[in-house]
């Protein structure tokens, strides 16, 4: 194997190896995707992308023993400079030996940028799924780039593009002003009409702690809301469902003093949360395994029944 590949090795498949070790019950580690990795528990969508990215370390392994040559994938990649207005957006190819490049879609945009292209524009940061700011539309779904383990098939171009019914601002950066204000809209606080008791911290037993489960793990990629048509025909009314989802958080939150005004707030257009059609886009694409439509599903009862619905089921 050329010495390059070793990048794999630094690049994330040591780490999920490692992850892997963490527990005992991993008997068919021999087969990637019966692979269990006990420090993604909980986690279906990271259990995904362990499983696949160690396919793809063994698939381009083994395809670069036998052929002991480059494994060459190409990157359709969108691009629009607003430096040259005339052009019209166009998919640019960009091959790359696999054997050189780390197993994630973040890795083979960051060595374009590096190596081929410097004006290749993309927002990144954390590389570890946890900054939101990678996010993008990769071979029709939207996701975060540094989570996306590459398709190792070299017959398989892959596409990158932006996320969709947005405005674009470069290549794969979109406007999401009006994303921000809509999160902010929501008063992303806690908001309480009392001093906490010892003066010091607002205090939350562990069931009322457990409730915030499945929502404050959500780390504003706009996957979701940029995958759900409401939101596509309708982006100033409704919401969409990453600001809903942090709304139902706040308003779940035993500590928060302001729900009945909070759920007032979210209904009293009732474009704002009742331009959800339960169609389930958000659910289905959201890199955190998160399920923004239940959310909006119990805070749509909580508001018609005025009652607390917790256990309901989506
Ligand atoms: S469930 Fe609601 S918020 Fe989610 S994609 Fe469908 S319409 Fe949009
Ligand atoms: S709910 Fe999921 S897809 Fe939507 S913004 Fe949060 S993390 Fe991203
Ligand atoms: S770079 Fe932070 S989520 Fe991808």
């Amino acid at each position: 194997m050329r010495k390059s590949s070793a990048n794999w090795l630094r690049q994330g498949y040591n780490k999920l190896t490692r992850a892997a070790a963490v527990g005992k019950d991993h008997p068919t580690a021999a087969d990637p995707k019966q692979q269990n990795f006990p420090i993604l528990e909980g986690h279906p969508a990271a259990q995904q992308h362990a499983q696949q990215s160690v396919e793809t370390f063994d698939a381009v392994k083994s395809q670069s023993n036998e052929r002991s040559l480059l494994m060459s994938k190409e990157f359709k990649i969108y691009r629009w400079n607003p430096d040259d207005p005339t052009r019209k957006p166009f998919l640019q190819s960009f091959f790359l030996d696999l054997t050189d490049c780390g197993p994630m879609v973040l890795d083979a945009l960051q060595k374009i940028k590096a190596e081929v292209d410097p004006g290749l524009t993309y927002r990144r940061s954390c590389r570890e799924g946890i900054c939101g700011s990678c996010a993008m539309n990769i071979d029709g779904t939207n996701t975060v780039a540094c989570l996306e383990p590459i398709d190792p098939d070299p017959a398989k171009p892959l596409f990158i593009t932006p996320l969709p019914h947005m405005f674009v601002i470069k290549d794969l950066v979109v406007d999401l002003t009006n994303f921000y204000q809509q999160y902010k809209s929501i008063e992303p606080w806690l908001k309480t009409k009392r001093r906490p008791e010892e003066g010091r911290e607002y205090r939350q037993s562990p069931e009322d702690r457990k409730k915030l489960d499945g929502l404050y793990e959500c780390i504003l990629c706009a996957c979701c809301t940029t995958s759900c048509p409401s939101y596509w025909w309708n982006p100033e009314e409704f919401l969409g469902p990453a600001s809903l989802l942090h709304a139902y958080r706040w308003i779940c939150d035993s500590r928060d003093e302001y729900t009945e005004e909070r759920l007032q707030a979210v209904t009293e257009r009732m474009q704002k949360l009742y331009r959800c059609r339960a169609i389930k886009n958000c659910t289905a694409t959201c890199p955190k395994s998160l399920n923004p439509a239940d959310a909006i599903h119990k805070m749509k009862a909580k508001h018609l029944t005025s009652v607390h619905v917790e256990k309901s089921e989506s």
